[in-house]
């Protein structure tokens, strides 16, 4: 005979244990997230590789921020990866910046002895070493996907200042201008990559399209990126995601990346002697900003 009050002992208890999977299925997939990017080898590759972002995206950004407190003392890139890329531009328009990142490797390769630029290794939802109210800016670039949403946006909304700015952006998969070649890097990712996408992966390739940051005051932007590549530089661009990384495990040789380079020769008519042939790689970096009210 089953009581009521066992009923809702049981009840409570399939509620506890479901909540306490649910923090085992989050923890699981935040661990795996993270340890993409881990890796000594793989930081030197992104730090080499990886596209940066053009002056455009920063124009963007700093106009954004003018038109809030208009202070420029303190910003703060998370998940800074080894700071080239998202971090160093700051630098110039801001008294101080600090980069943070979870990797350890990652920061090793940041770079060094730049006045106002500090780096420590942080994870972008325990932002306790910074003071309410005080951060006129923080970035997360080709990031905020990995992250416990709900948590950083809470320690945003605690640090920024009143009319401090959030920019998050990211940037999808390349493509050619070429019709012929676009269709032979989209076949390479549908083929070869789609398979081990993670959720994030498919927020940061939709360009973050149903993100709303819990700001009144924000607005989104789309920059093109266009890269000068050897075509090399376009293989180890993917090299350098997580999704490839993903694809080593299961599949640890780079055949469809050789496949990728010989079928875009073919379409270019680039001859084997041509060792370095080069092309432009454009890729859509989409920009979410929001501002913390000035009261
Ligand atoms: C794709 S890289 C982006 C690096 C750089 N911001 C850029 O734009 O090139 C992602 C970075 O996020 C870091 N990361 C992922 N989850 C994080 C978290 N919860 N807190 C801090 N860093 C995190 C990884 O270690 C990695 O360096």
């Amino acid at each position: 005979m089953i009581t009521s009050s066992r009923l809702k002992d049981w009840c409570e208890c399939i509620s506890l244990l479901s909540h306490h999977l649910y923090r085992v299925c989050v923890s699981v997939q935040k661990t795996m997230s993270l340890r993409f990017f881990e890796g000594a080898k793989q930081a030197k590759i992104y730090a080499a590789v990886r596209p940066r972002y053009s002056d455009k995206v920063f124009d963007l950004i700093f106009k954004f921020c003018q038109g809030g407190s208009g202070k420029f003392k303190l910003a703060v890139d998370v998940a800074c990866g080894t700071g080239h890329q998202s971090t160093l531009p700051l630098v110039g328009r801001f008294e101080k910046v600090i980069g943070l990142d979870v990797s350890e490797q990652q920061l090793k390769q940041a770079p060094k002895n730049v006045a106002n630029l500090e780096f420590r290794q942080s994870t972008a939802e325990h932002l306790s070493f910074l003071d309410p109210n005080s951060v006129d800016l923080v970035t997360a670039a080709s990031s905020f996907h990995w992250f416990n949403m709900p948590e950083f946006l809470t320690e945003v909304e605690r640090v920024l200042s009143p009319g401090g700015c959030l920019a998050v952006y990211t940037y999808g998969w390349p493509s050619l201008r070429e019709s012929g070649a676009k269709e032979i890097l989209e076949k390479f990712i549908s083929t070869y990559l789609a398979e081990f996408y993670h959720a994030g992966n498919l927020m940061s390739i939709g360009g973050y399209k149903d993100v709303k940051l819990p700001f009144k005051d924000s607005q989104r932007d789309t920059v093109t990126l266009e890269m000068d590549w050897t075509v090399e530089q376009l293989c180890d661009f993917f090299q350098s995601t997580s999704v490839w990384q993903k694809r080593l495990k299961v599949f640890p040789d780079c055949d469809s990346l050789n496949a990728l380079e010989a079928n875009l020769r073919r379409f270019y008519g680039w001859s084997s002697e041509d060792e370095h042939p080069r092309l432009t790689a454009l890729f859509s970096v989409a920009i979410l900003l929001g501002r913390k009210p000035l009261e």
